[in-house]
């Protein structure tokens, strides 16, 4: 509804033309509604899969509720710390997307690893693998919310904190 609003405020005839609209509320379900629902539903097929992880997350989510007096506020989600690390794991293993394509824009292109690759250059990011690499984590395979960050020993940083080995949302442009 906004995306209809917003055109009739911007005044551009072509914001309103049906077919603009429709390219843009098909980017956002594209972008916005399949990656949302892929990632919940897996989270929660990921979490059945192991009853210790499902009941450590249900008390929880159970004790937080209590605790913020019945009412989901911003800061109550924000302290589901083992929810959000099922999430994260979730998405390590089972993200929905699973490659990032670059072009190389630079016009006397790169070196990547001693590679030269010219402007116009597609390249694709494996974040499946890389999810799945042993050096990185470590029984990568295996579905473990409770794992720890090896470098710090606590536990992982929330999913939302993208790095060079979580890519689940990209990890930006240069
Ligand atoms: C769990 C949920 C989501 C995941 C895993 C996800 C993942 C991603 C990834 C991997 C990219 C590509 C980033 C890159 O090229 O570096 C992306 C781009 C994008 N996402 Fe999401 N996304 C999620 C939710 C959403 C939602 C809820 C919206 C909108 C309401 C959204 C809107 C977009 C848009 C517009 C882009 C393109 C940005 C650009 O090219 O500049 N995403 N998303």
């Amino acid at each position: 509804m906004w995306i209809v609003q917003e055109a009739i405020r911007s005044q551009i005839p072509r914001e309103l033309d049906p077919e603009t609209i429709y390219a843009r509320l098909m980017t956002m379900n594209f972008a916005g509604i399949h990656t949302s629902t892929f990632t919940t539903v897996n989270m929660l097929l990921d979490s059945l899969s192991r009853p210790d992880v499902f009941n450590t997350m249900k008390e929880e989510i159970s004790t937080i509720y209590q605790q913020s007096k019945c009412k989901w506020t911003k800061a109550a989600v924000n302290n589901l710390k083992f929810t959000d690390n099922v999430l994260r794991e979730s998405m390590r293993l089972s993200g929905p997307i699973v490659r990032l394509i670059r072009d190389i824009k630079a016009e006397n292109g790169i070196q990547l690893n001693g590679v030269p690759l010219p402007k116009g250059t597609k390249i694709a990011t494996d974040m499946h693998n890389m999810h799945r690499d042993e050096e990185i984590y470590k029984d990568a395979n295996s579905f473990n919310p409770f794992r720890l960050n090896p470098s710090t020993g606590q536990p992982m940083p929330p999913a939302v904190e993208t790095s060079e080995n979580f890519l689940p949302f990209g990890h930006g442009r240069v």
